[in-house]
């Protein structure tokens, strides 16, 4: 049972990360796009944000409640390569195919935590689900996006 909290701890740790990068990715995309076409995508990247740090604060919380510590920010690793910065700044096409990226990547990894968690810790679980549940709204809206986008490319 020990053993498997400090499992859960540690895969929060890593859906912890994964928030806080969205975060920053959301923003230098938010602000970063130009032209007529991206600002839609701007608009709803800028609305994300809150949402996406308010995951991060709720699995912060979790993490402690675990008896877990909160990871600072060297133990923080960024790595999504899909959201950088591009030479062309008006790509909205590329920048949804990243959003979608990092939208798939924290529903794979709320999953894998709905699974750790059965029979274990349903509070953590049950988090872990509303969370999911908002990573699939936001990768639906972006499916759209993308349907609109590459039609108008
Ligand atoms: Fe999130
Ligand atoms: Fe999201």
């Amino acid at each position: 049972m020990a053993d498997k909290i400090q499992e859960i701890i540690a895969e929060l740790a890593k859906a912890y990360n994964m928030e806080l990068e969205t975060v920053t990715s959301y923003i230098a995309a938010s602000t970063n796009l130009d032209g007529v076409r991206a600002e839609e995508i701007k608009k709803s990247l800028a609305a994300d944000i809150p949402a996406e740090l308010a995951h991060a604060q709720l699995i912060a919380k979790r993490i402690k409640t675990l008896g877990g510590q909160v990871p600072g920010s060297r133990a923080l690793k960024f790595e999504q390569a899909t959201l950088q910065p591009l030479p062309d700044s008006t790509d909205v096409v590329a920048v949804i195919k990243g959003v979608l990226d990092a939208e798939g990547g924290a529903i794979k990894q709320y999953g894998k935590l709905i699974e750790l968690c059965n029979g274990v810790d349903y509070v953590t679980q049950d988090m872990c689900i509303t969370i999911l549940g908002d990573e699939e709204e936001h990768r639906q809206e972006f499916r759209g996006y993308l349907k609109e986008y590459e039609k108008a490319r």
